[in-house]
């Protein structure tokens, strides 16, 4: 039998409101307008990121799942480890190469996400096809800290799917430094990342003929109106992925086909829209190697491995604590 998981269904019930009230009213009155990229994975959302998955244009999950299959045992050689945490876990079907491959040490599985309509079902089919695993779900933001302490060692932490190119570069250099106070020498973190390719291959993974990025995005003024009450008109925005070549990143806007004024009922505010005026919702970095060896050890991380797939479209890292040596004296 499963237990019941601790996970509250969106509305206006739900835990994170204030959290969610917060970020979209400093976001909305922010010059550039942005939104944190969480706010995207509702139930709704991760249906429609797992449909993204399958696109014949986003090269990025099918990639990074074959590498996966080929170096499982590999990353149980290096790290034999007895906890699996994994962050943005979303629907865990990647992690049953992992939990295949350490099937002799592995014992516990830690799937964290903020999507709670994802975690649920995820960590139940989890639960059933390993039943041998402790399953132990938490639906939590992964930048908050992780608390690792309950978990056996060794143990390996892993962000899959480019989310980590998701933070912005500060972002990204407090979540590396905070996961790096946390590990052991013996823990390892595993990190897929979507390396610097063609732009035109990037761009089109984000700009998927069938719409479903687009409705992805747009997902997120639903989800606004239904949960603070407000009344954007979703289709007076357009979707908007295009390359950024000094960052080497995708960035993701809605942009205002029209002036208008938005008004959100729950905190009470107003928010003005030019015609032509971009909401940033995301940006996805692509990496090349030497970026993210420089950003783990600013970290006080190394990379250990570099696995890579034949059309060198995502890496897989495994990273472990810096040795750092003691000065001479
Ligand atoms: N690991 C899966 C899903 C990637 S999509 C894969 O590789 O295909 C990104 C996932 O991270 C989503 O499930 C989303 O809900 C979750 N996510 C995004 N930002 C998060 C955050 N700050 N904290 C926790 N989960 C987050
Ligand atoms: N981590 C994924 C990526 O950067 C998330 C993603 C894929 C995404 N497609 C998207 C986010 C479209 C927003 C919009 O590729």
């Amino acid at each position: 039998m499963t237990a019941p998981l601790p996970h509250v269904p969106s509305g206006a019930t739900a835990a994170y409101l204030p959290a969610l009230r917060a970020d979209v009213v400093r976001g909305l009155t922010a010059v550039p307008k942005s939104l944190p990229p969480k706010w995207l994975y509702d139930g709704r959302g991760s249906d429609l990121f797992e449909q993204i998955t399958r696109l014949p244009e986003y090269y990025a999950t099918r990639t990074e799942q074959a590498l996966l299959t080929q170096i499982s045992a590999d990353i149980a050689a290096h790290t034999g480890a007895r906890s699996l945490i994994e962050m943005g876990s979303g629907s865990s079907h990647k992690t049953r190469s992992l939990l295949d491959g350490l099937a002799r040490t592995v014992t516990t599985y830690v799937p964290v996400d903020v999507s709670g309509d994802a975690l649920g079902p995820a960590a139940a089919a989890i639960a059933t096809a390993y039943p041998k695993v402790e399953v132990r779900p938490r639906e939590a933001d992964f930048t908050d800290p992780l608390h690792l302490d309950g978990l056996d060692g060794p143990r390996l932490v892993m962000l899959l799917g480019g989310t980590i190119g998701n933070l912005l570069p500060d972002d990204r250099d407090r979540f590396l430094r905070s996961l790096a106070s946390q590990l052991t020498p013996y823990d390892r973190l595993l990190v897929g990342v979507h390396l610097v390719t063609d732009p035109q291959v990037i761009t089109a993974a984000y700009n998927d003929a069938a719409g479903v990025t687009a409705a992805f995005n747009a997902g997120i003024l639903h989800r606004i109106n239904r949960e603070l009450d407000a009344d954007f008109d979703p289709e007076a925005f357009a979707h908007v992925a295009c390359w950024d070549a000094d960052n080497e990143w995708i960035e993701m806007r809605l942009r205002a086909r029209r002036a208008q004024t938005v008004y959100l009922g729950d905190p009470g505010v107003v928010v003005r829209f030019a015609a032509g005026e971009d909401l940033l919702t995301e940006v996805s970095a692509k990496f090349r190697p030497e970026r993210l060896a420089a950003e783990a050890d600013a970290a006080g991380l190394e990379l250990q491995m570099f696995w890579t797939d034949p059309d060198n479209l995502v890496a897989l890292a495994l990273i472990a604590p810096a040795l750092r040596t003691a000065p001479a004296s």
